[in-house]
């Protein structure tokens, strides 16, 4: 038996990191190989940085996204006519491929590059929601930063954005638990398998989803206003052709919705994270303004992206780093292993506000690939907005000593929780 063979029998499984922090693991998986059998979720472990960048060059012609129906391995095993049924819409972008898939991303690219965006949503959507967020805790100098903090405000800037009531809170909590259930089914298949009875719950969920979204949906079909439901409709002929129905419309805002807001939300907490465990760099982002705030939420997202994984499965027979790869094997990219890799980040473990290429990380997917988060311009310009409000506005931020210490969440989308912190708030 060669050395890397007997390093890949000794290993422990990719789900045994469930709540416990994986570095130490995912160096063992490195040092075993570039890609590395892993029996119990029956697939390769991807680990090298390299070979993640190869392997999302080959999306959508080598490789299959896990959302995309397909017969053989059909998504949370439902059939092709429920899965469409899940998201609303045979156009949601998780569920397409090839050209049509890559003009529709396209737009979601240019949607949240536009200078109108760029211009507006900023000081009108996202800096409001995070001042008002923090003073409706500030004077108690401690919070639960998860609860009181992340979660409600990537639920209400993402509700801003729709166009939808983002300071009614009760329409927002009841928007945040329709987030649970999908996000719980696809935590859990990735941790145990599929389980029945939340495909039902997330299905039925997202049905209410659809139904609440509506109404601000048809609201909005003239398409004249700057939240993202306008621009939809705006340019609803390029997305999904002549022959849309107003439900291609609410697919497009339940997936704005559901892919937006608890992503964005981890990647909150575990920036707060960062900034509670390595104080310093408060003082740095203040001292070094936007630019330091830019390269610390890239840091930030390299060292702790709130998607630890990714899975791909060969749509023909292929070979990867030397290893044959049958059609229908499956291959799950380490991520955050990619984004640690030692041959390509200069100690890759540290926050460093000064990397050449700051956003040559893979939280957001792989670079090169077609499939990359089609959010991310959102994502950063909300990331970038909250933490210049957070360390304007929270002083000698820190984790409180005498309260329950955060964990490295779950398996597969992950964040530390709880945040007990205390802090001044800044006169
Ligand atoms: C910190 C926040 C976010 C993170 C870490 C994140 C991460 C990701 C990842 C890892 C993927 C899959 C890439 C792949 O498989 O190669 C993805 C896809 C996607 N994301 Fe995000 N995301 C975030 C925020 C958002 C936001 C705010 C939106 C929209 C409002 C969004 C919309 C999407 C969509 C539509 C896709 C599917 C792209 C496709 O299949 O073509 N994401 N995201």
């Amino acid at each position: 038996m060669s050395v890397p063979e007997q390093e890949q029998k000794k290993l422990e499984p990719l789900t045994s990191t469930y709540n416990v922090e994986p570095w130490e693991y995912l160096e063992r998986v490195r040092g075993a190989g570039e890609l590395v059998w892993d029996e119990a979720v029956g697939g390769y472990l991807v680990t090298s940085y390299d070979l993640m960048k190869e392997i999302g060059r080959g999306d959508d012609d080598v490789w299959r996204t896990p959302f995309v129906p397909d017969e053989e391995h059909p998504p949370f095993g439902l059939p092709t006519d429920k899965w469409i049924a899940y998201h609303g819409s045979p156009f949601s972008l998780l569920l397409m491929e090839g050209p049509q898939h890559d003009v529709i991303h396209r737009w979601w690219m240019h949607a949240f590059s536009s200078p109108r965006v760029l211009e507006r949503w900023p000081e009108a959507l996202i800096r409001p929601v995070a001042l008002d967020q923090i003073e409706r805790f500030g004077e108690r100098g401690r919070a639960e930063l998860v609860a009181d903090f992340a979660d409600p405000v990537s639920a209400r800037v993402i509700a801003a954005i729709l166009g939808l009531p983002w300071e009614d809170q009760p329409f927002v909590e009841q928007l945040m638990e329709m987030t649970d259930r999908p996000l719980a089914l696809v935590q859990k298949a990735a941790e145990q398998g599929v389980a029945p009875d939340l495909v039902d719950e997330a299905l039925a969920t997202t049905a209410k989803l659809r139904e609440t979204l509506r109404p601000f949906v048809l609201a909005r079909r003239s398409g004249e206003g700057d939240d993202f439901i306008s621009m939809i409709w705006r340019d609803a002929e390029v997305l999904f052709g002549d022959d849309y129905r107003d439900e291609d419309v609410v697919g497009v805002a339940q997936l704005a919705f559901l892919a937006g807001a608890g992503t964005t939300s981890y990647g909150i907490a575990n920036g707060l994270y960062l900034l509670m465990t390595q104080p310093e760099l408060q003082e740095e982002l203040r001292r070094g303004g936007t630019r330091a705030v830019r390269a610390f939420v890239e840091e930030s997202l390299r060292l702790f992206g709130p998607v630890v994984f990714r899975g791909r499965r060969a749509l023909r027979d292929t070979v990867v780093a030397g290893q044959p790869i049958k059609r229908g094997d499956a291959v799950f990219m380490l991520s955050t292993a990619g984004s640690r890799d030692p041959a390509h980040f200069e100690c890759p473990a540290d926050v460093r506000l000064d990397r050449p290429a700051p956003r040559d990380h893979f939280s957001f997917g792989f670079s090169g690939s077609p499939r990359t988060c089609a959010g991310q311009g959102l994502a950063r310009l909300e990331l970038e907005q909250i933490f210049a409000v957070v360390v304007e506005r929270l002083r000698d931020l820190r984790l409180d000593p005498d309260a329950p210490p955060p964990v490295y969440t779950e398996v597969l989308q992950r964040r530390w929780a709880p945040l007990h912190a205390l802090f001044t708030v800044a006169a």
